[in-house]
């Protein structure tokens, strides 16, 4: 979507941090307009108080993403307010980190709820919208450098980012024939409230084996985000990408050797293979029928 002007966004954990970051970027640099869509209402009250002092068409919708029934009210409410929406930023998403050996269900339930599941709704409940409306669109899924790096301590997050990895290299390969863009964007840090994603944990989850309203934890968390991207240079980044129909969004070149060196690591696995006798008579089989696996490229 090259030109954004006059369209209309719709922004998921758009109170605080990336989300507000892109907001803010949408609707002052891009001249959209733009619906933030948050569970916490008093992170929408205080974007609400920025985007009110600036007259910016910025429509607030408390939601959660992870209420299937209220996403489709919220999407009703977004078009009677703007219009059809074209540009979805699936953003919202909450971590909290621990040992594997000490999750319960209850955080493998809430992190998987919001930050896949969730997502997800947020494109079951556009898609069709946008493909009815025709005038094509963009979908941005938030993901996360753990959709690529495996830390200790991360292993439910990381889980669920991989998952938006694969959903969203999946959305491109299914989209284009609708002109719909997709763009996946994978920070490492941000300066964000993310240390704080416990407070919107709902008590439906309230089982956990991690830590829960700690100041101290918060401290030791925002201590590593603090350094991180600007979440309004962020919001630039990603409005560029849009506008260029980049699929990927990897503003953080410090990760590219930690990549290399898994993709080296996978290649190293499969060259393994190269002489056994099934790679020999598979090669073989495709020569005389022509037919390959799809996905492969030889
Ligand atoms: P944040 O905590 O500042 O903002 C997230 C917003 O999502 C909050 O306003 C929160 O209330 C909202 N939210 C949480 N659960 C929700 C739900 N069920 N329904 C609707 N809204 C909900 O955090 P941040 O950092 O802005 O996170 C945004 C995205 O960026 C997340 O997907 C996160 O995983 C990703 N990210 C953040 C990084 C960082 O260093 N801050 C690094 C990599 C990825």
């Amino acid at each position: 979507m090259q030109d954004l002007a006059g369209k209309v966004a719709f922004i998921t954990g758009g109170g605080s941090g990336v989300a507000l970051g892109q907001a803010k970027v949408f609707a002052e640099e891009a001249l959209m307009k733009v619906v933030i869509a948050d569970v916490r209402q008093d992170h929408l009250d205080a974007a609400m108080s920025y985007f009110a002092a600036k007259n910016l068409p910025v429509h607030p919708i408390h939601l959660d993403i992870t209420d299937r029934a209220a996403y489709a009210r919220a999407a009703d409410e977004a078009e009677e307010f703007f219009g059809p929406v074209q540009l979805l930023c699936n953003t919202a998403g909450v971590s909290q980190f621990g040992p594997l050996e000490q999750a319960t269900y209850d955080d493998w339930d809430w992190q998987i709820d919001v930050n896949l599941k969730g997502l997800v709704n947020g494109v079951q409940t556009f898609l069709p919208r946008i493909i009815k409306h025709g005038d094509g669109g963009h979908i941005v899924n938030t993901a996360s450098m753990s959709a690529f790096v495996a830390v200790p301590r991360a292993s439910i997050y990381t889980t669920t980012k991989f998952a938006i990895r694969g959903y969203s290299e999946a959305l491109r390969a299914e989209l284009g024939k609708y002109n719909i863009g997709v763009s996946i964007l994978c920070p490492g840090a941000v300066n964000t409230n993310i240390h704080e994603s416990v407070l919107a944990r709902p008590d439906k989850y309230g089982k956990t084996g991690y830590y829960g309203a700690d100041p101290e934890v918060f401290k030791q968390l925002k201590a590593v985000i603090s350094g991180g991207f600007d979440p309004v240079d962020l919001g630039r980044v990603v409005m560029n990408a849009v506008k260029r129909d980049e699929f990927w969004i990897l503003p953080y070149p410090e990760f590219v050797g930690t990549i290399e060196k898994e993709a080296a690591e996978v290649i190293a696995a499969m060259h393994q293979y190269d002489d056994h006798t099934d790679t020999i008579r598979r090669k073989k089989l495709r020569e005389e029928t022509g037919q390959r696996m799809p996905g492969t490229v030889e």
